[in-house]
Formats: C-alpha cells, structure tokens, sequence
C-alpha cells in the first residue's frame, strides 16, 4: 500500500480536504498540516489545531478495510503504539478512539464515511508539542499534550504510518485482540453519554459491533456515545 502525501502550511481542516478529494475519486492520500483553523472533532466538536500538534487524514477506499468498523480499531492501536515506542507514559484506548496517557486525551480520531462514493477519511489528531488550552471545545474532557521531551512529530509521523500499514493486512482478530490488551474501557464500569439519554453499565466485551454494557443480567451493545469512567 503506497500513500500520496500532502504536506500544508494551514488549513481549514485536513479531513474536509481529503473529502473533497474523495468526491473528485482520489485515494491512497494523506493530507498533513501544520495547524487547522477550523479542525472537527467527533458528535460536532470543534478540534483546536495550533501549530506542534500532529493533524493529518487517510482517504482511502472502503474496500481496503473490512468491515469498515475496524478502521478505528486499527487506528487508535497504530497510534497507542507509535506513542509507546517514543514514550514511557502509560497510554491506553478510551473506547471508541480517544488515546489517554496518564488518563488524560493525548489524540482524538474522527473517522467520516462517504458509502456512495465509497471511500473514508480517517482523521488523527496529536496532542504533541502544542501549547494546549483546549484541543475541544464545548466538553470537559481532561486533555494532555506530551511536550516534556521535544518530539520530534516528522518521525512520530512516520512511525504511525509504518504501524498503520502493518495494522492494516493483520487479521481482524488480532487487532480486536491488540485493541483490548490497551483498552481502559474494556471490564469497566461506565456511564455511556449516548445522543438522548445517559446508560450505565459494566463493559464486558468490545468488537466491531460496538460496546456490550450489563447491566442487571441485560446486556445492551451501543455503537455511538462518550464513555465516563467510574471508579
Ligand atoms: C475527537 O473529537 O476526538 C476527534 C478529533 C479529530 C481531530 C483530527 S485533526 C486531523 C483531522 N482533521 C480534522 O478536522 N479533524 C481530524
């Protein structure tokens, strides 16, 4: 698998670029650049993309990856992995894709479907070396921004890419395995903030599916939401 790669000093945001070009039939992209102005997050967030952070999207066919649900599955691993290979933080998997060091969001991930057309945009965003306020707005999620050390985000880059594309010809097993060995959410009791209402449960499985939440000998699987730990 080889990628096209397009470098930017700004833009509005690297995963509406690579839409667009999706729309025109182009694959195999990877857009980066070096701050976003207008940067999405998941569930209509807003992503603060200031410069030292790491903002880059994937435009690929739908075909490259089945079943689709495992994009993020692949992709939070390759990023939990590059950051362990840099770092010794203690970094995990908040389900869906949200990557915590120190428990604290370090990378968000957004991933937006085009099926007509049939291609995905798989959006990453580093907290690395960028002066952090806040990488989203409207929410209270702690966030984090490894900027102890001077990362170097060429090489960080790249890491990721070489993960991904091992990632990406493993079996569908494996990575599920993978992604639950670095899962925090997995066996957890959690609140699942879902778009109308809030559920409680105690995480029992995770797959492509979604999460499996029991609760009172019922168990429910949810595909969308934000997940509150509990203690
Ligand atoms: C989240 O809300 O956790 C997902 C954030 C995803 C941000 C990345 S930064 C690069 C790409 N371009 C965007 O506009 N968003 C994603």
């Amino acid at each position: 698998m080889d990628f096209e790669y397009i470098y930017l000093e700004e833009i509005d945001s690297t995963n509406k670029f690579a839409y667009d070009l999706g729309k025109q039939c182009k694959r195999n992209l990877v857009i980066v650049s070096k701050i976003q102005t207008s940067g999405k997050g998941r569930m209509d967030r807003t992503w603060i993309s200031k410069e030292g952070g790491l903002y880059f999207s994937i435009l690929m066919d739908i075909s490259r990856v089945n079943p689709i649900e495992k994009i993020n599955f692949l992709a939070s691993v390759s990023v939990l992995e590059t950051l362990k290979y840099f770092s010794n933080e203690n970094f995990q998997i908040k389900w869906p894709n949200d990557i915590l060091c120190n428990d604290k969001k370090i990378c968000g991930i957004l991933t937006e479907l085009n099926v007509l057309k049939g291609y995905f945009v798989l959006g990453i965003g580093l907290n690395i070396n960028n002066k952090i306020e806040s990488s989203i707005k409207n929410v209270g999620t702690s966030l984090y921004c490894l900027e102890k050390e001077n990362f170097d985000i060429k090489q960080i880059f790249e890491e990721f890419i070489k993960n991904f594309k091992v990632n990406l010809y493993m079996d569908n097993n494996a990575i599920l395995e993978k992604y639950k060995t670095y899962s925090k959410t997995i066996n957890s009791n959690v609140n699942l903030i879902l778009p109308n209402k809030t559920v409680f449960g105690r995480v029992v499985e995770i797959d492509f599916n979604g999460i499996y939440l029991l609760n009172e000998k019922e168990i429910s699987i949810y595909d969308v939401g934000d997940c509150i730990h509990l203690r």
